[in-house]
Protein backbone atom coordinates (compact mmCIF):
# COMPACT_ATOMS: atom_id res chain seq x y z
CA UNK A 1 0.00 0.00 0.00
CA UNK A 2 1.24 3.31 -0.87
CA UNK A 3 2.04 5.60 2.03
CA UNK A 4 0.17 9.19 2.34
CA UNK A 5 2.97 11.90 1.68
CA UNK A 6 3.02 15.58 1.49
CA UNK A 7 0.01 16.83 0.54
CA UNK A 8 -1.69 15.84 3.80
CA UNK A 9 1.00 17.53 6.33
CA UNK A 10 0.32 20.74 7.19
CA UNK A 11 3.49 21.87 7.59
CA UNK A 12 3.20 25.16 9.44
CA UNK A 13 0.90 23.84 11.89
CA UNK A 14 3.10 21.22 12.80
CA UNK A 15 6.02 23.62 13.19
CA UNK A 16 4.47 25.76 15.30
CA UNK A 17 3.18 23.28 17.56
CA UNK A 18 6.63 21.84 17.78
CA UNK A 19 7.97 24.95 18.45
CA UNK A 20 5.96 25.43 21.13
CA UNK A 21 6.24 22.03 23.04
CA UNK A 22 9.79 22.80 23.36
CA UNK A 23 9.22 26.53 24.87
CA UNK A 24 7.28 24.66 27.05
CA UNK A 25 9.21 22.01 28.23
CA UNK A 26 12.20 24.04 28.95
CA UNK A 27 12.10 25.18 32.51
CA UNK A 28 14.32 27.25 34.18
CA UNK A 29 15.10 28.64 30.67
CA UNK A 30 17.99 26.38 30.46
CA UNK A 31 17.14 22.63 29.84
CA UNK A 32 13.99 20.71 28.56
CA UNK A 33 12.29 17.85 29.92
CA UNK A 34 11.18 14.89 27.73
CA UNK A 35 8.09 15.40 28.74
CA UNK A 36 6.67 17.37 31.96
CA UNK A 37 4.89 14.63 33.64
CA UNK A 38 6.47 11.77 32.89
CA UNK A 39 10.15 12.37 32.83
CA UNK A 40 10.32 15.10 34.82
CA UNK A 41 14.11 16.29 34.44
CA UNK A 42 16.79 16.36 31.99
CA UNK A 43 17.79 13.55 29.88
CA UNK A 44 21.08 12.75 28.08
CA UNK A 45 20.03 11.49 24.37
CA UNK A 46 17.07 13.37 24.18
CA UNK A 47 18.53 16.32 25.01
CA UNK A 48 20.84 16.30 21.92
CA UNK A 49 17.77 16.08 19.42
CA UNK A 50 16.38 18.76 21.63
CA UNK A 51 19.25 20.87 20.90
CA UNK A 52 18.74 20.03 16.62
CA UNK A 53 15.63 20.87 17.28
CA UNK A 54 16.08 24.26 18.81
CA UNK A 55 18.47 24.98 16.35
CA UNK A 56 15.80 25.78 13.77
CA UNK A 57 14.67 29.01 15.44
CA UNK A 58 16.47 29.72 18.83
CA UNK A 59 20.49 28.98 18.99
CA UNK A 60 20.95 30.82 22.30
CA UNK A 61 18.80 27.49 23.85
CA UNK A 62 20.26 25.05 21.26
CA UNK A 63 23.48 26.20 23.19
CA UNK A 64 22.21 26.27 26.55
CA UNK A 65 20.64 22.64 26.45
CA UNK A 66 24.17 21.17 25.39
CA UNK A 67 25.93 23.17 28.93
CA UNK A 68 23.34 22.30 31.05
CA UNK A 69 22.89 18.86 30.01
CA UNK A 70 26.87 18.60 30.32
CA UNK A 71 26.56 20.39 33.98
CA UNK A 72 26.33 16.86 34.84
CA UNK A 73 29.60 15.73 33.44
CA UNK A 74 31.18 13.56 35.81
CA UNK A 75 35.01 14.23 36.19
CA UNK A 76 35.65 11.11 34.63
CA UNK A 77 34.07 11.97 31.74
CA UNK A 78 31.56 9.96 32.23
CA UNK A 79 27.91 11.89 30.72
CA UNK A 80 24.96 10.65 33.04
CA UNK A 81 21.54 9.44 31.62
CA UNK A 82 19.17 11.91 33.95
CA UNK A 83 20.45 14.99 35.04
CA UNK A 84 18.54 16.13 37.92
CA UNK A 85 18.00 19.89 37.63
CA UNK A 86 15.03 20.07 39.36
CA UNK A 87 16.06 18.65 42.73
CA UNK A 88 12.48 19.34 44.90
CA UNK A 89 10.41 17.20 42.09
CA UNK A 90 8.77 14.35 44.05
CA UNK A 91 7.35 11.47 41.86
CA UNK A 92 9.90 10.18 40.11
CA UNK A 93 11.36 6.62 40.33
CA UNK A 94 14.98 6.07 40.49
CA UNK A 95 15.80 9.98 41.75
CA UNK A 96 18.30 11.22 42.86
CA UNK A 97 17.84 9.97 46.74
CA UNK A 98 18.45 6.73 44.96
CA UNK A 99 21.32 6.91 42.80
CA UNK A 100 23.17 9.29 45.69
CA UNK A 101 26.01 10.47 43.16
CA UNK A 102 26.76 12.99 45.12
CA UNK A 103 28.13 9.97 47.29
CA UNK A 104 30.79 8.86 44.22
CA UNK A 105 33.98 11.31 44.24
CA UNK A 106 34.05 11.44 40.68
CA UNK A 107 30.74 12.75 40.14
CA UNK A 108 29.84 16.38 38.98
CA UNK A 109 30.25 18.70 42.02
CA UNK A 110 27.33 21.08 39.93
CA UNK A 111 24.28 18.69 40.21
CA UNK A 112 23.08 15.16 40.77
CA UNK A 113 23.15 12.96 38.36
CA UNK A 114 22.04 9.43 37.61
CA UNK A 115 24.73 6.58 37.48
CA UNK A 116 24.45 5.17 34.10
CA UNK A 117 24.79 6.78 30.16
CA UNK A 118 23.14 6.56 27.14
CA UNK A 119 24.13 7.10 23.84
CA UNK A 120 26.40 9.51 22.74
CA UNK A 121 24.82 11.80 20.51
CA UNK A 122 26.18 14.89 21.36
CA UNK A 123 29.02 14.86 19.09
CA UNK A 124 26.89 14.38 15.64
CA UNK A 125 24.63 16.92 17.02
CA UNK A 126 27.74 19.86 17.51
CA UNK A 127 28.44 19.13 14.10
CA UNK A 128 25.09 19.37 12.51
CA UNK A 129 25.28 22.78 14.58
CA UNK A 130 28.56 24.18 12.71
CA UNK A 131 27.31 23.15 9.60
CA UNK A 132 23.85 24.94 9.85
CA UNK A 133 25.49 28.33 11.01
CA UNK A 134 29.16 27.93 9.85
CA UNK A 135 29.58 31.94 10.34
CA UNK A 136 28.33 32.42 13.56
CA UNK A 137 31.06 33.63 16.16
CA UNK A 138 28.43 32.71 18.89
CA UNK A 139 28.80 28.85 17.20
CA UNK A 140 32.39 28.47 16.93
CA UNK A 141 32.77 30.10 20.29
CA UNK A 142 30.53 27.67 21.95
CA UNK A 143 32.00 24.39 19.70
CA UNK A 144 35.50 25.57 21.45
CA UNK A 145 34.51 25.51 24.49
CA UNK A 146 32.38 22.17 24.75
CA UNK A 147 34.46 19.83 21.94
CA UNK A 148 36.92 19.25 24.99
CA UNK A 149 33.59 18.22 27.11
CA UNK A 150 32.41 15.45 24.71
CA UNK A 151 36.34 14.33 23.47
CA UNK A 152 36.37 13.58 27.57
CA UNK A 153 33.05 11.76 27.24
CA UNK A 154 34.33 9.61 24.39
CA UNK A 155 38.09 9.18 26.15
CA UNK A 156 35.64 7.70 28.99
CA UNK A 157 33.77 5.35 27.12
CA UNK A 158 37.50 4.03 25.47
CA UNK A 159 39.29 3.98 28.62
CA UNK A 160 36.54 2.70 31.25
CA UNK A 161 34.23 0.75 29.15
CA UNK A 162 36.35 -1.52 26.73
CA UNK A 163 37.97 -4.00 28.89
CA UNK A 164 39.36 -6.18 25.45
CA UNK A 165 40.60 -3.04 23.72
CA UNK A 166 38.70 -3.96 20.60
CA UNK A 167 37.43 -0.38 19.93
CA UNK A 168 33.35 -1.16 21.08
CA UNK A 169 31.99 0.19 24.57
CA UNK A 170 29.88 -2.19 26.85
CA UNK A 171 26.83 -0.80 28.47
CA UNK A 172 25.53 -2.41 31.65
CA UNK A 173 22.14 -1.13 32.18
CA UNK A 174 19.66 -1.74 29.63
CA UNK A 175 18.39 1.76 30.30
CA UNK A 176 21.97 3.17 28.71
CA UNK A 177 20.96 1.76 25.23
CA UNK A 178 18.31 3.98 25.08
CA UNK A 179 15.75 0.84 24.40
CA UNK A 180 14.96 0.03 27.81
CA UNK A 181 12.93 -2.41 27.51
CA UNK A 182 13.87 -4.38 23.85
CA UNK A 183 13.26 -7.79 23.62
CA UNK A 184 17.25 -7.98 23.34
CA UNK A 185 17.85 -8.16 26.56
CA UNK A 186 14.84 -10.42 27.63
CA UNK A 187 16.71 -13.92 27.75
CA UNK A 188 19.77 -12.24 29.22
CA UNK A 189 17.95 -10.42 32.13
CA UNK A 190 16.08 -14.48 33.01
CA UNK A 191 19.31 -15.69 33.62
CA UNK A 192 19.66 -13.08 36.95
CA UNK A 193 19.34 -14.85 39.77
CA UNK A 194 17.46 -12.14 42.23
CA UNK A 195 17.34 -13.42 45.70
CA UNK A 196 14.63 -12.08 48.42
CA UNK A 197 16.02 -9.16 49.96
CA UNK A 198 18.65 -8.29 46.50
CA UNK A 199 17.05 -5.17 45.64
CA UNK A 200 15.53 -2.83 48.02
CA UNK A 201 11.27 -1.38 48.05
CA UNK A 202 10.54 1.08 45.47
CA UNK A 203 7.87 2.98 43.88
CA UNK A 204 7.45 3.12 40.33
CA UNK A 205 4.97 5.97 39.26
CA UNK A 206 6.03 6.10 35.49
CA UNK A 207 2.72 3.49 34.93
CA UNK A 208 0.67 6.08 36.98
CA UNK A 209 1.43 8.38 35.04
CA UNK A 210 0.98 6.59 31.47
CA UNK A 211 -0.81 3.20 30.75
CA UNK A 212 0.53 0.39 32.14
CA UNK A 213 -0.01 -1.75 29.55
CA UNK A 214 2.29 0.46 27.30
CA UNK A 215 5.19 0.50 30.21
CA UNK A 216 7.59 -2.07 31.38
CA UNK A 217 6.41 -4.87 33.32
CA UNK A 218 7.57 -4.97 37.12
CA UNK A 219 9.55 -8.02 36.44
CA UNK A 220 11.52 -6.04 34.47
CA UNK A 221 11.86 -3.35 36.52
CA UNK A 222 13.17 -5.22 39.40
CA UNK A 223 15.82 -6.10 37.41
CA UNK A 224 16.54 -2.92 36.20
CA UNK A 225 16.88 -1.74 40.33
CA UNK A 226 18.80 -5.30 40.60
CA UNK A 227 21.38 -3.62 38.08
CA UNK A 228 21.53 -0.49 39.48
CA UNK A 229 21.97 -1.72 43.08
CA UNK A 230 25.05 -3.35 41.33
CA UNK A 231 26.56 -0.11 39.55
CA UNK A 232 25.83 2.08 42.93
CA UNK A 233 28.49 -0.94 44.72
CA UNK A 234 31.03 0.14 42.39
CA UNK A 235 30.38 3.50 42.26
CA UNK A 236 29.78 3.08 38.56
CA UNK A 237 32.81 2.22 37.53
CA UNK A 238 33.16 0.95 34.11
CA UNK A 239 35.85 -1.26 34.43
CA UNK A 240 34.94 -2.74 38.08
CA UNK A 241 31.20 -3.44 37.29
CA UNK A 242 32.80 -5.19 33.67
CA UNK A 243 34.10 -7.97 36.31
CA UNK A 244 30.93 -8.88 38.04
CA UNK A 245 28.12 -7.80 36.13
CA UNK A 246 25.69 -10.24 34.45
CA UNK A 247 24.37 -7.73 31.95
CA UNK A 248 27.94 -6.52 29.86
CA UNK A 249 26.68 -5.53 26.23
CA UNK A 250 28.36 -4.30 23.49
CA UNK A 251 25.08 -2.31 21.90
CA UNK A 252 24.95 -1.38 18.23
CA UNK A 253 22.87 1.31 18.69
CA UNK A 254 25.43 2.66 21.35
CA UNK A 255 28.38 2.51 19.46
CA UNK A 256 26.93 2.97 15.98
CA UNK A 257 26.80 6.55 17.75
CA UNK A 258 29.83 6.77 19.61
CA UNK A 259 31.54 6.22 16.03
CA UNK A 260 29.55 8.83 13.82
CA UNK A 261 30.00 11.33 16.52
CA UNK A 262 33.91 10.45 17.06
CA UNK A 263 33.62 11.14 13.00
CA UNK A 264 32.41 14.58 13.94
CA UNK A 265 35.26 15.35 16.29
CA UNK A 266 37.74 14.04 13.78
CA UNK A 267 35.47 16.34 11.17
CA UNK A 268 35.65 19.60 13.38
CA UNK A 269 38.86 19.12 14.32
CA UNK A 270 39.82 19.87 10.33
CA UNK A 271 37.61 22.57 10.38
CA UNK A 272 38.22 24.59 13.56
CA UNK A 273 41.77 23.78 14.28
CA UNK A 274 40.92 21.64 17.16
CA UNK A 275 42.80 18.63 19.37
CA UNK A 276 40.83 15.41 18.18
CA UNK A 277 43.70 12.94 20.48
CA UNK A 278 43.94 9.68 19.48
CA UNK A 279 39.98 9.60 18.32
CA UNK A 280 40.68 9.47 14.88
CA UNK A 281 42.75 5.54 15.64
CA UNK A 282 40.57 4.56 18.11
CA UNK A 283 37.45 5.43 15.21
CA UNK A 284 39.07 3.18 13.01
CA UNK A 285 39.41 0.16 15.42
CA UNK A 286 36.17 0.63 16.21
CA UNK A 287 34.39 0.63 12.43
CA UNK A 288 36.41 -2.43 11.59
CA UNK A 289 34.92 -4.24 15.20
CA UNK A 290 31.57 -3.34 14.72
CA UNK A 291 31.70 -4.07 10.81
CA UNK A 292 33.40 -7.67 11.52
CA UNK A 293 31.80 -8.69 14.90
CA UNK A 294 28.46 -7.28 15.05
CA UNK A 295 27.40 -8.63 11.93
CA UNK A 296 24.95 -12.04 11.98
CA UNK A 297 25.21 -13.33 8.55
CA UNK A 298 21.77 -15.18 8.91
CA UNK A 299 19.84 -12.50 10.25
CA UNK A 300 21.46 -10.15 7.34
CA UNK A 301 21.83 -7.82 10.50
CA UNK A 302 23.72 -6.71 12.99
CA UNK A 303 23.08 -7.44 17.07
CA UNK A 304 24.38 -6.47 20.05
CA UNK A 305 27.31 -8.77 21.70
CA UNK A 306 26.51 -10.01 25.50
CA UNK A 307 30.34 -10.30 26.44
CA UNK A 308 29.42 -11.76 29.62
CA UNK A 309 28.57 -15.20 27.99
CA UNK A 310 30.17 -14.09 25.03
CA UNK A 311 27.79 -14.39 21.82
CA UNK A 312 25.59 -12.64 19.84
CA UNK A 313 21.79 -11.70 21.02
CA UNK A 314 20.19 -13.02 17.52
CA UNK A 315 17.30 -10.43 17.16
CA UNK A 316 16.41 -8.15 14.22
CA UNK A 317 15.45 -4.96 15.64
CA UNK A 318 16.15 -1.32 14.99
CA UNK A 319 19.50 -0.89 16.92
CA UNK A 320 21.10 -2.81 14.08
CA UNK A 321 19.99 0.01 11.28
CA UNK A 322 21.58 3.23 12.79
CA UNK A 323 25.21 1.75 11.78
CA UNK A 324 24.31 3.09 8.05
CA UNK A 325 24.30 6.68 9.62
CA UNK A 326 28.20 6.21 11.29
CA UNK A 327 29.00 4.58 7.85
CA UNK A 328 29.40 1.31 8.80
CA UNK A 329 28.09 -0.92 6.27
CA UNK A 330 29.94 -2.46 3.30
CA UNK A 331 27.78 -1.37 0.10
CA UNK A 332 25.85 -4.73 -0.21
CA UNK A 333 25.34 -4.91 3.58
CA UNK A 334 23.95 -1.57 3.48
CA UNK A 335 21.65 -3.05 0.50
CA UNK A 336 20.41 -5.96 2.74
CA UNK A 337 19.53 -3.11 5.50
CA UNK A 338 18.07 -1.03 2.94
CA UNK A 339 15.75 -3.94 1.37
CA UNK A 340 14.53 -4.84 4.99
CA UNK A 341 12.93 -1.69 5.36
CA UNK A 342 11.46 -1.27 1.97
CA UNK A 343 10.68 -4.78 2.82
CA UNK A 344 8.43 -4.12 5.70
CA UNK A 345 6.82 -0.73 4.19
CA UNK A 346 5.37 -2.80 1.12
CA UNK A 347 4.07 -5.77 4.04
CA UNK A 348 0.28 -6.88 2.87
CA UNK A 349 -0.30 -6.56 6.84
CA UNK A 350 1.02 -3.32 6.72
CA UNK A 351 3.39 -1.78 8.90
CA UNK A 352 4.52 1.75 9.45
CA UNK A 353 8.16 2.24 8.56
CA UNK A 354 9.97 1.51 11.36
CA UNK A 355 9.00 -1.12 13.86
CA UNK A 356 11.51 -1.28 16.66
CA UNK A 357 11.39 -4.92 16.89
CA UNK A 358 10.73 -7.79 14.22
CA UNK A 359 6.86 -8.49 14.11
CA UNK A 360 7.00 -11.42 13.14
CA UNK A 361 9.09 -12.66 16.70
CA UNK A 362 6.64 -14.19 18.71
CA UNK A 363 7.70 -11.16 21.91
CA UNK A 364 6.96 -8.12 19.34
CA UNK A 365 4.38 -6.43 21.13
CA UNK A 366 3.12 -3.24 19.15
CA UNK A 367 2.06 -1.20 22.23
CA UNK A 368 4.34 -1.96 24.53
CA UNK A 369 7.65 0.26 25.18
CA UNK A 370 10.44 -1.17 22.89
CA UNK A 371 8.85 -4.21 22.22
CA UNK A 372 7.61 -3.19 19.05
CA UNK A 373 6.39 0.56 18.30
CA UNK A 374 8.21 3.32 16.00
CA UNK A 375 10.16 5.88 17.52
CA UNK A 376 10.24 9.26 16.33
CA UNK A 377 14.29 9.48 17.39
CA UNK A 378 15.10 6.05 15.63
CA UNK A 379 13.38 7.19 12.58
CA UNK A 380 15.44 10.23 12.11
CA UNK A 381 18.61 7.92 12.50
CA UNK A 382 17.21 5.44 10.32
CA UNK A 383 16.50 8.73 7.30
CA UNK A 384 19.84 9.85 8.14
CA UNK A 385 22.08 6.30 7.44
CA UNK A 386 19.71 5.92 4.20
CA UNK A 387 20.55 9.25 2.34
CA UNK A 388 24.41 8.76 3.18
CA UNK A 389 24.08 5.76 1.41
CA UNK A 390 22.51 7.26 -0.96
CA UNK A 391 19.01 5.57 -0.44
CA UNK A 392 17.03 8.72 -0.79
CA UNK A 393 13.78 6.76 -1.87
CA UNK A 394 13.65 4.72 1.29
CA UNK A 395 14.96 7.73 3.59
CA UNK A 396 11.69 9.61 2.53
CA UNK A 397 9.70 7.00 2.83
CA UNK A 398 10.87 6.46 6.65
CA UNK A 399 10.91 10.86 6.80
CA UNK A 400 6.73 11.02 5.32
CA UNK A 401 5.59 7.90 7.26
CA UNK A 402 6.64 9.75 10.39
CA UNK A 403 5.60 12.75 9.51
CA UNK A 404 1.94 11.76 8.93
CA UNK A 405 1.79 9.33 12.22
CA UNK A 406 2.15 12.76 13.51
CA UNK A 407 -0.06 14.92 11.77
CA UNK A 408 -2.54 12.68 12.63
CA UNK A 409 -2.15 11.29 16.22
CA UNK A 410 0.02 14.33 17.68
CA UNK A 411 3.30 14.46 19.07
CA UNK A 412 3.76 11.48 21.18
CA UNK A 413 6.63 9.56 22.27
CA UNK A 414 6.18 6.53 20.32
CA UNK A 415 3.58 4.88 18.05
CA UNK A 416 1.43 1.60 17.34
CA UNK A 417 3.36 0.51 14.31
CA UNK A 418 0.29 -1.08 12.51
CA UNK A 419 -1.47 0.70 9.89
CA UNK A 420 -4.59 -0.50 10.17
CA UNK A 421 -4.45 0.05 13.92
CA UNK A 422 -2.62 3.44 14.19
CA UNK A 423 -5.42 4.23 11.71
CA UNK A 424 -8.30 4.04 13.94
CA UNK A 425 -6.76 5.73 16.66
CA UNK A 426 -6.56 9.67 17.45
CA UNK A 427 -3.32 9.62 19.59
CA UNK A 428 -0.16 7.74 19.91
CA UNK A 429 1.58 6.40 22.97
CA UNK A 430 3.46 6.76 26.30
CA UNK A 431 4.06 10.34 27.06
CA UNK A 432 2.72 13.19 25.12
CA UNK A 433 3.66 17.10 23.40
CA UNK A 434 7.18 14.82 23.50
CA UNK A 435 10.44 17.08 23.24
CA UNK A 436 12.29 14.93 20.49
CA UNK A 437 9.17 13.93 18.56
CA UNK A 438 8.82 17.81 18.36
CA UNK A 439 12.80 18.25 17.61
CA UNK A 440 12.40 15.58 14.81
CA UNK A 441 9.80 17.23 13.29
CA UNK A 442 11.57 20.65 12.99
CA UNK A 443 14.46 18.81 11.37
CA UNK A 444 12.58 16.89 9.09
CA UNK A 445 10.28 19.65 7.79
CA UNK A 446 13.57 21.74 7.49
CA UNK A 447 15.51 19.34 5.99
C1 LIG B 1 12.75 6.17 27.93
C2 LIG B 1 13.49 5.81 26.65
C3 LIG B 1 14.81 6.52 26.60
C4 LIG B 1 14.58 8.02 26.76
C5 LIG B 1 13.76 8.34 28.01
C6 LIG B 1 13.33 9.79 28.08
O1 LIG B 1 13.42 5.73 29.05
O2 LIG B 1 13.66 4.43 26.56
O3 LIG B 1 15.48 6.25 25.41
O4 LIG B 1 15.79 8.69 26.81
O5 LIG B 1 12.59 7.57 28.02
O6 LIG B 1 12.63 10.16 26.93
Amino acid sequence: MDIQFRPTIKDEALIKEAQRILNHNTWEGRYTVPSSKLYPYQWNWDSGFVAMGFAHFDIPRAIKELESLFEGQWENGMLPHIVFHSKKREGYFPGPSYWQSSKVPEASKLVETSGITQPPVHGFIMERLFNQYPNSKEVKAFIKAFYPKVLKLHKYYYEHRDPNKEGLAFIFHPWASGRDNSPLWDDLVKTIPIKPGDIPKYKRYDNLKADPSERPSDKDYDIYVYLMELGRRHNYDGNAIAKESPFVIQDTLFNAMLIRSNEALINLADELDLDAGPIEDWNEQSKKTFEEKLWVEELGMYTPYDLRNEKHIRMKEIGAFTALYADIPSSSRARKLRNYIEEMADREDGFRVMPSFDPDHWIFNPKKYWKGPVWPQMNWLLYQGLNRYGFHGTANRVKYDFLDLVNKLGFHEYYDPRRAVADQQTHGYGGADFSWTAAVVLDFIND
